[in-house]
Formats: structure tokens, sequence, C-alpha cells
């Protein structure tokens, strides 16, 4: 098969993942105690007002939801992360672009209109859904640097197909999507922006798939049943929040670093909180590498083999998670070989393990 010019002209600025990179932060202590002051904060303001409040404690929603004009200033959630991924702006200095057509026919050249056609552009943009509707893609869905896909008001499902791709890209929100039944892609050009597509070979079918991608937040999400991971972090990937999602019915749940030979994840930097880690779950809760993890205020209700695990000499720092064992005494133990936590029942905070 004939492969276009514009894929070898191309081809470099994608493999040269450096130019989109960014490096840690020195001191990963100072983001944890900002996020811990963003949490106190939030249930102050939450005590102190009582029924005056509209806050719920969640320094995140309560940042856009007191607002009873969200939907006039979406991108002001912009500003509402913490942890990690807080200097994710996605497309907070775009265009607003409305998805109107749920459609995917032509991964190469997409219709104006679609999803795919808004996530390519070059430009910031705040994308949003005209309409419920449900999104059967037909490859990956590449994204390209500075958006936001904003799911709030309606009711989207991304389903059914290959699901999202943030690679080596960077500046990345992903807001109140229904992520689910996600498959493999691939030997297929799809489209990564106006100017390339390019070959992709078969994909692992993750709900959200971060590959050598920075500054991405993913926030109040639904993610199930999916090929390999619901969400995955690999390869140099840094600067990240994960927060306030529902995840259900899956093995793999969540990889934060590939394999422990692959020394660049010594830089990933993750923040996971507030997700409510549900029924019908297995492992990798997540499961991290190298890297430094902030897991903090989730809810653990469900898992058949371990909650958080790691390998590789990772930092996990694990702070107010309520972990609610199932009924089976195997789940509550801590195995402290390589660091598997799952067991504090009911814990209120602490739990701090440094691996
Ligand atoms: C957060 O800060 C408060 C006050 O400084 C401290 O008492 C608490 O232990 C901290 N919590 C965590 C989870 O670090
Ligand atoms: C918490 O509130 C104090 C006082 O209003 C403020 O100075 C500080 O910046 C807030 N911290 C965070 C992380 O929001």
């Amino acid at each position: 098969m004939a492969i276009p010019l514009s894929f070898f002209l191309l081809l470099f600025p994608l493999l040269a993942p450096t130019f989109v990179l960014s490096s840690p932060v020195q001191d990963p202590e100072q983001v944890v105690q900002q996020v811990n002051e963003s949490i106190r904060n939030a249930t102050m303001a939450r005590r102190s007002l009582g029924f005056l409040s509209c806050g719920t404690g969640n320094p995140i929603d309560d940042c856009w939801r007191c607002d009873h004009h969200w939907e006039k200033n979406r991108q002001k959630l912009a500003d509402c992360a913490i942890g990690f991924g807080k200097h994710a702006i996605g497309g907070r200095d775009g265009k607003i672009y409305v998805v109107t057509d749920p459609s995917d026919h032509d991964p190469v050249n997409p219709k104006p209109g679609t999803l795919r056609y808004a996530v390519i552009q070059d430009e910031p943009l705040w994308i949003i859904f005209a309409r419920d509707m449900t999104i059967k893609l037909k490859e990956e869905l590449l994204m390209n640097s500075f958006k936001t896909i904003d799911g709030r008001g309606v009711s989207v499902h991304i389903s059914g197909g290959p699901c999202i791709t943030v690679q080596y890209v960077t500046n990345i929100i992903i807001h109140g999507i229904n992520i689910h039944d996600c498959k493999r892609g691939g030997n297929a050009y799809v489209r990564d922006s106006p100017t390339h597509y390019g070959w992709r070979t078969i994909s692992d079918g993750d709900g959200v798939s971060i590959f050598g991608g920075s500054h991405v937040w993913v926030d109040h999400c639904s993610l199930s049943n999916c090929n390999d991971g619901l969400i995955d972090a690999i390869h140099g990937s840094t600067a990240i929040t994960i927060s306030n999602n529902y995840l259900t019915h899956h093995n793999k749940v969540m990889l934060l670093g590939h394999s422990d030979t692959y020394k660049q994840d010594k830089n990933m930097q993750v923040t996971i909180a507030f997700n409510h880690f549900g029924e019908g779950l297995v492992q990798r809760m997540p499961r991290c590498r190298h890297g430094y993890f902030h897991v903090v205020n989730n809810d653990y209700t469900h898992w058949e083999m371990y909650a958080i695990g790691g390998s590789a000499d990772p930092t996990i720092n694990s702070q107010g998670n309520r972990f609610l064992a199932p009924n089976d005494a195997d789940n509550k133990e801590v195995y402290t070989i390589i660091s598997l936590i799952g067991s504090n029942i009911e814990t209120g905070g602490g739990g701090g393990e440094r691996g």
C-alpha cells in the first residue's frame, strides 16, 4: 500500500516526545499539600456556611457547580482541577465547538460537526454536544493538544468501538463522558491533525489511553468494560489528575507505567482523587510504576484481587481513602512485598505508604 508523503514529513514531530513532555515538579509533596489545603478549604466553606452553602466539600465540584450560570461559563472548569494535572487548561482559551453529528464514517477525512473533526484541530477548542448522543468510533480518537471534551448537560456515550487516545499531546480535559465497551482499533489510517494522518497498528482497546501525554485531567467520567485498561498512562506521561470518576465492571482498571524497565516513567506524577471504584472491579486501582502517585479520598467498594498495587519503586501516597472490603478474608490483607493496599476497612485517613 502506498504511504502518503505527509506520513514521512510529519513523523518526526510524532517521534519527538520531549517536545511536549513536561518535567516533573521538583517537590511533589508540595502539590500534595495544596490538594490537602483545597480539600480542607472546601470542607470548611461547607461547614461554616451551612445551608447557605452550595458546597459539597469536594473542591473540584464546588469550584464550578456553585455558579448557577455554569453553562454560560463553561471554560471556568479549566481552573478547577487539583493535583498534578491542575495546570491542564484544555481548550480554555479557544472557541466553543458544538458536536452535532455522532457519526464517524471516515477517520482520515472526518466530517465537520463530528467529535473527531473537533479533536484533531490545531487551535484550542472547548468541545460540547448539541444533544444526547452515543458515538461509536470507527478507530481510536486521536486527540490534538489544547482540547476539552465537555459532556455537562447532556448524556454522551463513547462506546462500542475504539475510544480515546492522548498520544504525545498536552493540555487535555475530558469531563462528563460515559466511556464503555471500548474495543481494539487499528491497522488503519487515522487523522490526528488537519495536516497529518498516519497508520495505526492494533490498539489495546483502553477507555482512555495516555501515551507520552502531559497535563491531562479526566474528571466525572463513567468508565466500564473495556478491552484493556479503563485509563492507562504510560510511556513518559505525567502531570495527570484522574478525579470524580465512576469505574465499574472491569478487570485491569488503571495501569500507570507500562514496564519496570521503562525508566522515563520516573517522571510520572499522577493524582487519583474522589473516584468511586465500584462493582465488578478486579485489580489495578491503580497499579503504579516508578513515579509519584497521590491516591486521595477515593471510595473503594469492590475489588476481587487487590486495590492499589505497585512495582519498580513507585511512591504511592495514599490518604483518606475508604476501603469497604468484600466479604472475603483475602481481600482484607495488606501485602507488603509489592505494596498492595486494599485492606484498611473504612479508614478515615492515613494509610500512607512508601514503596
Ligand atoms: C492535611 O493538613 C492537616 C492540617 O495541616 C493535617 O492535620 C492533615 O493530617 C493533613 N492531611 C493529610 C491527608 O495530609
Ligand atoms: C485556602 O484558603 C485560603 C484562605 O482563603 C487561601 O489563601 C488559599 O489559597 C486556599 N488554598 C487553596 C489551595 O485553595
